[in-house]
């Protein structure tokens, strides 16, 4: 794989923090009711986390020579608080096997002249941290119950 097709990877995960950051914050605006509050500021701590993925795989691109993207992956709206938390689950499944591919790619670098061990090891740690949000936020469906 050249650096350019790994730049293309890392510019499509730069897309999909993109959204996850501003679609978050938009979600943490439009919750209500009475168990709002922890949700709201769940939602919010995990925006914030995307947007340090941003900034993570903005510097990866810049280190590769690469231009960081400002584009958006498309953003996926939802009303209800089941609605949110169901769709953001799926965004971080998507995520999780966008960038468990990236992993795989970077692996068989390993000797090229670009590869280095902070590319692999930035691009696990974001990973981990999405498997972390996923948990979340199944714990959040699971207290949610039939009321949402
Ligand atoms: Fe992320
Ligand atoms: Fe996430």
């Amino acid at each position: 794989m050249t650096k350019e097709k790994i730049i293309e990877l890392l510019n499509h995960a730069l897309d999909l923090e993109h959204s996850a950051n501003i679609q978050y914050l938009s979600h943490a605006e439009i919750v209500e009711g009475q168990d709002a509050e922890p949700i709201i500021a769940k939602l919010k701590e995990i925006a914030n986390d995307e947007k340090g993925h941003a900034e993570k795989f903005r510097a990866l691109i810049g280190a590769l020579g690469g231009v960081p993207s400002i584009k958006m992956a498309p953003a996926h709206p939802a009303k209800t608080i089941r609605e949110i938390l169901e769709v953001n689950l799926k965004d971080e499944k998507e995520a999780v096997d966008t960038y468990r591919k990236i992993l795989e790619e970077l692996k068989k670098e390993k000797g090229q002249g670009y590869y280095d061990f902070k590319l692999e090891h930035d691009v696990r740690h974001v990973l981990m941290e999405e498997q972390e949000h996923i948990t979340e936020l199944e714990v959040l469906l699971g207290k949610s119950g039939s009321s949402y």
